[in-house]
């Protein structure tokens, strides 16, 4: 797996990506080019032999905090360590780039994602129960999940 930046030539494979890991609620191309092509966003893409397996692009929130905005592995490669990889090499980045504090919002029924993120070290801080537009196994809530960095 050989680990880049996002260049704009990838948003097409990104979205497709995105529509195979998310069951609901999957950002649209616009919305990602709009994060990825955003001046202050950061990001790391996985590529395999050509193919993109995965992403993670975070987001500053103030002076000492950065939110994960987005990661996604594609399911064909998940349960590799793909996206512990990407969250050791976003959060490296915001430590390097002086944030203090990781923060990252998840679908409170996620469970599956919410161990991911355990073991990765976040504590839940908050839950948002209107946080998405969707339902996702009938909750629209979210965990805000935090990680000192
Ligand atoms: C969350 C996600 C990025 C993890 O990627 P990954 O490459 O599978 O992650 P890793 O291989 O590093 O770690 C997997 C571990 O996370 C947990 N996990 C993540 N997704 C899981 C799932 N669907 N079922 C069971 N365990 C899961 C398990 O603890 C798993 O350990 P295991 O492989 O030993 O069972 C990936 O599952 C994904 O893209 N999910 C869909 C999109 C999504 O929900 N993104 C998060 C939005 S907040």
């Amino acid at each position: 797996m050989d680990f880049r930046r996002y260049s704009s030539s990838d948003i097409d494979a990104i979205a497709a990506l995105e529509l195979e890991a998310f069951s609901v609620g999957p950002y649209s191309k616009y919305m990602l080019k709009k994060i990825f092509h955003s001046s202050n966003s950061f990001n790391y893409v996985g590529e395999e032999n050509g193919t993109i397996a995965g992403y993670v692009v975070a987001l500053p929130l103030d002076r000492t905090s950065a939110d994960i905005e987005s990661i996604a592995v594609r399911p064909s490669f998940q349960h590799r360590g793909l996206g512990g990889k990407l969250m050791d090499l976003i959060e490296a980045e915001m430590r390097q780039r002086g944030y203090k504090k990781s923060i990252l919002e998840v679908r409170d029924r996620n469970e599956e994602t919410i161990q991911f993120y355990v073991k990765h070290g976040y504590s839940v801080t908050a839950h948002l129960p209107t946080y998405y537009r969707e339902l996702y196994r009938g909750s629209r809530g979210a965990y805000r999940m935090e990680k000192d960095l």
